[in-house]
């Protein structure tokens, strides 16, 4: 069953009623300014960081699960309606929200009235635009008086929804013609303020909540709105909030346009004050004269349209199969671009206030974008890099604003610095920008230790194998990509957190999967280290590993598939040993795209056991069989219901991995199999039970040990996006940039007989034009005509245009 459906020339995801099973949302915002917004208008805003910059208040957890967003409200002569269905619900006779790519527009009929609220993030402001446009479809003339609402947040997210008797009294604002001014703090140290604003003349305003609902009143019912009267309130202290009143009249068949401005403003300290006690408004005035007209929306529409066709043009495939296209040419690289911006800190499923920034997540997302935002790419791994301590260790997460390490999280999470080399290497190769090896990056921001990017990388690379336990293998520390799988934790104390409590001390705990991942990131670490200038490196990397790799096969080897750890006593996890937990995935995925066991038989045999024993109708499974009990040994892993998150959910991060694997073995029917199973708009036939987004990947789906199998959790911000990216793109549609040249090594399964693929790289644009009959197979390649050994295409110069023909 389908609550909507893709209009893929338009770019967007139709959802045609608003009772989905779940809140579907969208993301506004490219760079600085960010909104999440619910199909029914719900959801928040925030300046860059969703914790310390909150503009609009939002609750998590709530009754309805989605209250809270901008809103209108329409009184039509007492009949009290709003457009995006919520809050007032009331009947709609025609629903309908568009999901586009930083945009989103919902249309809501309602007696003879058609209104249609478009909200976006316009490129280079710091502001939400949230046009009204009002049409009167009816025979006879209608006044409408609007109400507009935003509810604003005091700024740091989390003090406002804890610390409520500083709170309930700081409240401030100033109202100067159609402008709402939300200038809480702002007495003090603050330099920046919120404002609200319409381009039209108001009728009224209301700046106090409780003014404005009416004491024991809920969303639906505000008293200015029934009453059809705004109260001019003015908050002092308790919740201040932004509301007009616009009265509309229009004529049979007319049609009118509202365009309200939510923006951010900063000033200078010497700049603060226009009048005594009186904020300084030049910012805000300058930012409203750009959005004053609804033509200034078109364009501001139009430009965002451009800025996606120009990202989206760097890769383009046309499969025959439309819901591979629209994964592939829209879906999946916007949400990796959503999620680059964001790093998992604010969703429907992470409140903004829990975290800053993944040091491993920000690192894998990467891996998405460096084809889209290379410049930005750059920046953000200088910005990694300088939370890395100089042991070569790296804080887990760093928050966004401050671009400082966390010290509440700390490090200890053994994997993290190989992230940085996987990150390096994507961008590089995408860009071929060998400058950012040298650039001069701090340790832990500290201005006094600095080094070049390189040495960063040295000390992750050599962070990994400095810290090997008694089988040779890397010692796990916290935990690894698995944040759940706690080693040396053994916690029995319900209030201590289990992956940042004091562990015990020891040197035993091994992960097989980090030994994987050091084996997967030595090629191209050894490349960087040559590009670097240091031949040596290069060559003893290239030792390390083929040593790690031997150590895998020797020690991490379990007769059918790869172990996954030793723990703290040094017995074996994801062994046919152990009762539960016997195989997981994550060690077959990343040893195998390593190379480990590909000549020799292993690799096979443990992609046919993830086949046998992980593969489900949707999805890889984390583990086998889910732990059904509490082992103090193993951590938060166990702390899970059996089939849900880190215990045998399908994590769809992982499954990309396997996909990769199952390429490199030639498989290709296999890797899109797996592909499928999880790609959103391959389950979009079954959005009942999923229940979440159609269009993105989620985090989890509930895995065949759970009540609930089949049904997603956790969406948008997940490592998913960017690897099922890599997966697709660069392994069963097989083009992905490597070091002397693009590699074309499509991986197909028979079902995609004839595709095509434009792929912009370095300047050249690569008009790629698979045929796959021969169904698998290397594909002979021709380049302009003219014959190629092997599958890579030397880069052309920029502005070049390289034809190129592959048949299977
Ligand atoms: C991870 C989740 C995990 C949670 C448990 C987080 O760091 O992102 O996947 O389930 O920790 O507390
Ligand atoms: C989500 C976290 O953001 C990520 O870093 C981790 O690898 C997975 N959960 C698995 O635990």
């Amino acid at each position: 069953m389908r609550f909507g459906h893709f209009d893929d020339p338009a770019r967007e995801y139709v959802i045609t009623t608003p009772e989905t099973p779940h809140p579907w949302i969208n993301y506004l915002g490219t760079e600085d300014f960010f909104g999440l917004i619910s199909h029914t208008a719900g959801g928040y805003s925030f300046y860059r960081d969703a914790r310390l910059r909150r503009l609009t208040r939002y609750r998590y957890n709530n009754i309805p699960t989605d209250v809270g967003g901008r809103y209108f409200y329409l009184n039509d002569g007492g009949d009290v309606w709003s457009p995006t269905w919520a809050p007032v619900k009331a009947p709609l006779d025609r629903f309908e929200c568009r999901h586009g790519l930083g945009y989103t527009a919902i249309t809501g009929e309602h007696r003879g009235v058609l209104a249609e609220a478009l909200y976006l993030v316009p490129r280079g402001a710091d502001a939400e635009v949230h046009r009204l446009r009002l049409r009167n479809q009816s025979g006879k003339p209608r006044l409408l008086r609007v109400f507009s609402f935003v509810e604003f947040n005091l700024w740091d997210a989390f003090d406002d929804q804890t610390n409520y008797q500083r709170n309930l009294s700081l409240g401030e604002v100033e109202v100067e013609g159609s402008a709402i001014y939300h200038v809480t703090g702002y007495r003090e140290r603050r330099d920046h303020y919120a404002v609200y604003a319409v381009n039209a003349p108001i009728a009224g305003f209301d700046t106090d909540r409780d003014a404005f609902f009416g004491p024991y009143r809920g969303w639906g019912e505000p008293q200015a709105v029934t009453e059809g009267r705004a109260g001019n309130s003015r908050v002092s202290g308790w919740a201040p909030i932004a509301s007009h009143q616009v009265d509309v009249h229009l004529a049979p068949g007319e049609e009118a346009d509202l365009v309200f401005v939510l923006g951010y403003c900063e000033n200078p300290p010497e700049h603060k004050w226009e009048g005594p006690g009186v904020v300084e408004k030049a910012p805000a005035r300058d930012l409203l004269a750009r959005f004053a007209s609804s033509a200034q929306v078109d364009a501001a529409l139009a430009d965002l349209q451009s800025y996606w066709d120009d990202l989206l043009s760097r890769y383009t495939a046309r499969s025959g199969d439309s819901r591979v296209d629209r994964m592939v040419n829209t879906w999946n690289q916007y949400q990796c671009l959503v999620t680059f911006n964001l790093s998992r800190s604010a969703s429907y499923f992470e409140s903004g206030i829990g975290r800053g920034m993944g040091f491993r997540d920000s690192c894998q997302d990467l891996l998405g974008v460096v084809h889209l935002v290379p410049e930005r790419a750059r920046e953000r791994i200088l910005d990694l890099a300088a939370t890395q301590f100089p042991d070569g260790s790296a804080y887990h997460q760093y928050q966004p604003l401050t671009k400082r390490g966390n010290h509440e999280v700390g490090s200890g999470f053994n994997d993290d610095p190989l992230w940085l080399i996987e990150a390096t290497g994507a961008y590089v190769r995408e860009t071929g920008d060998l400058s950012i090896l040298g650039e001069v990056v701090p340790f832990d921001n500290d201005s006094g230790n600095t080094g070049p990017l390189f040495e960063h990388l040295r000390r992750s690379f050599h962070h990994v194998l400095g810290n090997l336990g008694p089988h040779g293998l890397p010692l796990i520390g916290r935990a690894d990509w698995n944040d759940c799988l706690n080693l040396n934790c053994f916690s029995t104390e319900p209030n201590e957190p289990f992956q940042t409590t004091q562990n015990r001390a020891g040197r035993t705990a091994e992960s097989v999967f980090i030994a994987g991942l050091l084996v997967h990131c030595a090629p191209d670490y050894a490349a960087l280290a040559r590009a670097a200038g240091f031949p040596g490196e290069a060559q003893a990397v290239a030792e390390h590993a083929a040593r790690m790799a031997a150590t895998v096969l020797s020690h991490g080897w379990d007769g059918e598939w790869f172990l996954r750890a030793y723990d703290f006593f040094g017995g074996k996890v994801g062994s046919r040993e152990c009762a539960e937990g016997q195989i997981f995935v994550e060690p077959q995925g990343f040893c195998v795209m390593a190379g480990i066991g590909v000549e020799d038989g292993q690799a096979e045999q443990a992609l046919d056991a993830v086949g046998a024993r992980l593969g489900t109708a949707h999805g890889i499974v984390l583990h086998q069989p889910a732990f059904t009990r509490y082992h103090l040994e193993l951590g938060e892993i166990t702390s899970y219901p059996p089939g849900y998150k880190e215990n045998g959910a399908v994590f769809c991060h992982t499954n990309p991995w396997v996909m990769i694997a199952e390429c490199r073995l030639g498989r290709g029917e296999q890797a899109f199999d797996y592909w499928r199973r999880i790609a959103p708009a391959f389950r979009e036939e079954i959005s009942e039970l999923h229940r979440l987004e159609p269009y993105v990947y989620s985090q989890m789906i509930a895995g065949r040990d759970a009540p609930r199998e089949g049904e997603a959790k956790n969406s948008w911000l997940t490592g998913a996006a960017a690897w099922n990216w890599v997966a697709i793109s660069q392994h069963i549609l097989g083009i992905r940039p490597e070091w002397e040249g693009l590699r074309v090594a499509p991986c197909l399964p028979a079902l995609l007989e004839d595709v095509e693929v434009v792929r912009r790289c370095r300047g050249a644009t690569y008009r790629i034009t698979i045929e796959n009959r021969s169904r698998g197979g290397s594909p002979r390649l021709t380049v302009d005509g003219h014959a190629r050994e092997g599958s890579v295409v030397p880069y052309a110069p920029p502005g070049a245009v390289v034809a190129v023909r592959a048949e299977m």
